[in-house]
């Protein structure tokens, strides 16, 4: 079975063809950060303005790298909440008017679950149940993955996610938007011992998250240390940040990994591309015998096989919309 996934939540235009929900056989992304990046992060009017323009060129390039059909496709699904309203609206409406053109079934699809989906393209012997870490610029969630469509939230951040807290802390050295990949980078030749950042206490579920306490205590020594007219080592405070981050979510997990007995991991988003908490939570996972996905690094940001994976799975779970009052929804979490 092929479904044709649509992908507008943020300021990625994308669509693929996926079989199955595990072979990507099309995929093609429109990606607007060149443009964002002259402001500093993702403008929601510019974004939701491009993806009207692009939807069509992107839907049809996708069909003409495969070679494929109207014929060749069984299903649509569409990204419709988290995330930019305006963003998500065009996809939405874009499958709705596609979906009643061709009768074909239309599939609402959660962006956080599709994330998640990335690693069925990747691992074909994945399957739920398992231990989920979506950890991108809209969020940080641990979540209990019951059954492909039935997730359960265990923690997430009570203020910035990771993603955010990369980006935010990038800007702060005048890096360029966005900052992850690039601190990333920048971190291997940095020393991680030079700042020491707190841990924040977090109430609530111990598996919640804090992130806002961290990029103040950074955002705080970079400025002191202009004010002592000292060299801003951008490397340095790369590492010493990325160290506390990934320390924290290592932390996080193993608290989790004990509670629910997990024998399964998977990591999911964009900061899931991170090389430090990649190969932090591999030995945490070798050391607690349990075994860690993670997906390839095209599949971490937000793409379209994504979405037309997990909408395989809705689809085989019943869930097909049924009619055309689907709306999007800025910010549900599943
Ligand atoms: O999942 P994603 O593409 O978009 C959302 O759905 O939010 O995630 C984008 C986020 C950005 O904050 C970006 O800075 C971060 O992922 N990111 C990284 C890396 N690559 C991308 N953060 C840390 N390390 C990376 N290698
Ligand atoms: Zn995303």
């Amino acid at each position: 079975m092929n479904i044709l996934g649509i992908e507008t939540s943020c300021d990625e235009t994308s669509a693929a063809i996926v079989k199955d929900g595990r072979k990507t056989i099309s995929l093609t992304i429109s990606s607007q950060v060149k443009e964002h990046e002259l402001y500093g992060g993702v403008v929601p009017e510019i974004a939701s303005r491009r993806h009207i323009e692009n939807i069509n060129k992107v839907i049809l390039e996708c069909f003409k790298r495969s070679n494929s059909s109207l014929s060749d496709i069984d299903g649509v699904a569409v990204t419709f909440s988290p995330g930019l309203i305006g963003s998500l609206l065009v996809g939405v409406n874009f499958a709705k008017g596609f979906c009643f053109a061709t009768k074909k079934p239309l599939i609402a699809v959660n962006h956080l679950k599709a994330h998640i989906a990335a690693n069925y393209l990747c691992h074909e012997d994945l399957s739920p149940p398992f231990l989920g870490l979506i950890i991108s610029g809209g969020h940080t969630i641990i979540v209990n993955v019951l059954n492909y469509c039935d997730f359960k939230v265990i923690g997430k951040t009570l203020d910035d996610s990771v993603g955010e807290a990369y980006d935010k802390i990038g800007r702060a050295l005048n890096l360029p938007y966005p900052a992850g990949a690039l601190i990333d980078k920048l971190a291997k030749k940095g020393d991680e011992t030079k700042f020491k950042f707190p841990k924040p206490k977090v109430s609530g579920s111990q598996f919640n998250f804090s992130f806002s306490g961290i990029k103040t205590a950074v955002l705080n020594t970079i400025n002191k240390e202009k004010q002592n007219n000292n060299e801003i080592l951008v490397e340095d405070f790369a590492a010493s940040f990325q160290d506390v981050v990934s320390k924290i979510i290592c932390e996080k997990i193993f608290l989790a990994i004990k509670k629910y007995y997990a024998k399964k991991l998977v990591i999911a988003g964009g900061v899931a591309a991170n090389s430090r908490i990649r190969k932090d939570l591999t030995n945490l996972c070798y050391m607690n015998n349990v075994k860690i996905y993670l997906p390839e690094l095209k599949y971490c940001s937000d793409n379209a096989a994504m979405v037309a994976s997990q909408g395989f799975f809705e689809f085989e779970n019943g869930n097909i919309e049924k009619d055309f009052s689907l709306n999007a929804v800025a910010n549900s979490l599943f």
